[in-house]
């Protein structure tokens, strides 16, 4: 570990990386000393645009880790080399955060968590919703056993039209549509809540009819959409627990809804701020949070107080990231856990590619 501030890489300087340089402009325990960028000259700009002017610039991430003694680096990438960038720089020794969703494939994401494990350095995956004190206020309220046995589970979002154009809809850097761009999020919401238990068998489908539209094209090109645009899945999860789940990046409504828990003893409604993708970076958080319960004999709703929020959560993200390296801690948000958010979006894919119930088998880390 280097004197003085820790010495930080980025890995894609494209339109989230902004956030990271925030956060890390912000955080006196870490110093941007890397940037990388596939595209000659974009990682140059960035660091002048964002004040790195001391940050030497690559194209190749392993000239990088190679001429630089870092000690962590930001993966922010598109999704499809979140699985083989992490893997080189944990191999490298260096600490990783990713954003996410993790990897493309199950495979990729267990390999990513074993390659941390070997290397015995700390893999994070960037779900900076779980700073929001109301998302935590949420999993307290589910972990606490008001709810009785939870039985049913159901979370999602959608956007009318909140179409993303670029990488995004290009299968070969996304890898895949809304499912797990911001999907993702609304399962880890309620995974987290619920402890993360193993997900077992998925029934799902997926569509992409506004993608591939040309009547409602908002700024991408109907010809180059190869993601889905739409997913809803109904997933079995250990201990008896069915959560249905929804997505959509364009849809004819204004919100997917609330998120909501049922338990034999009480019942728990979380809604969305905005129209509701739980907190993703541009999508708002969390609106109202109610406890349906009997008291006395009397059907009751209480109606939980949300926290003010006046931080930046990406940054509160990148800062625990940033202490656990500098203390030896672990990872704040566990690739090895996060492995079952990407197991459940590899088992919705396939079963919507082959139109039935399939079975989610997860290899030993
Ligand atoms: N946590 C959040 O709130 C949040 C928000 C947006 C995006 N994301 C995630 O961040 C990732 C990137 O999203 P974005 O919006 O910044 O995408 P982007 O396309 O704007 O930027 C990605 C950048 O990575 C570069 N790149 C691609 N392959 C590379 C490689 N092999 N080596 C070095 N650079 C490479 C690209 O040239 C580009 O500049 C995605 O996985 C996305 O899901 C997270």
């Amino acid at each position: 570990m280097s004197e003085g501030p820790l010495r930080i890489g980025i890995i894609g300087t494209g339109g989230i990386a902004r956030a990271y340089a925030r956060a890390y402009r912000e955080i006196p325990e870490a110093e941007v000393v890397g940037l990388c960028d596939i595209i000659p000259g974009k990682a140059a700009a960035f660091g002048e645009r964002e004040g790195f002017t001391k940050a030497k610039s690559y194209v190749q991430y392993n000239d990088m880790l190679e001429e630089l003694e870092l000690d962590a680096v930001s993966v922010s990438t598109p999704n499809a080399s979140h699985a083989f960038i992490t893997i080189d720089c944990l191999q490298a020794g260096k600490h990783v955060l990713c954003e996410k969703p993790m990897s493309v494939t199950l495979d990729e994401a267990v390999n990513m968590a074993r390659a941390a494990k070997r290397a015995d350095r700390i893999l994070s995956i960037g779900f900076q919703p779980r700073y929001d004190p109301n998302m935590q206020a949420i999993r307290e309220l589910v972990q606490s056993g008001i709810l009785g046995k939870i039985y049913y589970v159901e979370t999602g979002g959608g956007r009318r039209r909140g179409m993303p154009g670029g990488s995004f809809i290009n299968k070969e850097e996304a890898g895949f549509g809304a499912i797990a761009d911001i999907g993702c999020y609304s399962l880890d919401m309620a995974m987290n809540a619920l402890g993360y238990p193993k997900p077992l068998t998925v029934t799902a489908q997926s569509r992409d009819d506004f993608g591939k539209s040309p009547k409602y094209n908002g700024g991408w090109d109907p010809e180059e959409f190869q993601v889905e645009d739409f997913g809803t899945a109904l997933i079995r999860l250990e201990g008896d627990i069915v959560l249905y789940f929804k997505i959509s990046w364009a849809m004819h409504l204004d919100t997917m809804g609330a998120t909501f828990f049922l338990g034999t003893d009480a019942g728990l409604k979380c809604t969305p701020g905005g129209t509701g993708n739980w907190g993703g970076a541009w999508d708002g958080g969390v609106g109202s949070i109610t406890l349906y319960h009997d008291l006395q004999g009397h059907q009751t709703e209480s109606s939980i107080p949300l926290k003010p929020r006046d931080f930046n959560l990406f940054t509160e993200k990148v800062r625990d990231f940033v202490l656990a390296v500098r203390d030896g801690g672990a990872a704040p948000i566990p690739g090895k856990q996060i492995v079952r958010n990407q197991a459940v979006i590899d088992g919705i894919l396939r079963s919507a590619a082959l139109g039935k119930e399939v079975d989610i088998v997860i290899p030993e880390i």
